[in-house]
């Protein structure tokens, strides 16, 4: 499963583990439903769960933004621009691809969206939770 919470990815801030627990709640829905062998067209099914998970990860970077901004996190502009860029890349994959070669497309957005989310808690998420952490904010 490629959709995997774990541990380590905590913010130890209950609120953005919430959020980031039901983006991967949605990213599995999704590849559970990309990946079904029942011979059914998915096609309607998928391109509505990618866009609830679109609009969730727009929500998301919204709290997070306000979040960081409120705490005055220096990495807060940098942070911004990575969201922004990515809900880029998602509309323009939607927009252009995902219409012939239908599975083969879907499961490459689907493992770019899961690669992309794993990285940027990984690495810029946990920024502002080191961030906080010296600050002995949280
Ligand atoms: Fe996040
Ligand atoms: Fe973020």
């Amino acid at each position: 499963m490629i959709f995997k919470w774990k541990e380590a990815f905590s913010c130890s801030i209950p609120e953005i583990d919430k959020q980031h627990i039901k983006l991967f709640e949605i990213g599995s829905e999704l590849y559970s439903i990309a990946t079904s062998k029942d011979g059914l067209d998915h096609y309607d099914e998928i391109m509505g769960i990618l866009n609830e998970l679109k609009n969730y990860t727009v929500e998301h970077f919204k709290y997070e933004e306000i979040f960081m901004a409120e705490h005055n996190y220096p990495g807060f502009l940098e942070h911004k621009r990575e969201h922004k860029n990515f809900i880029s890349k998602i509309l323009e994959l939607e927009n252009k691809e995902i219409d012939d070669n239908q599975s083969k497309v879907t499961l490459d957005i689907i493992e770019f969206i899961a690669t992309w989310i794993q990285n940027h808690i990984l690495k810029n998420d946990h920024k502002y939770k080191a961030y906080l952490l010296d600050k002995g904010i949280i």
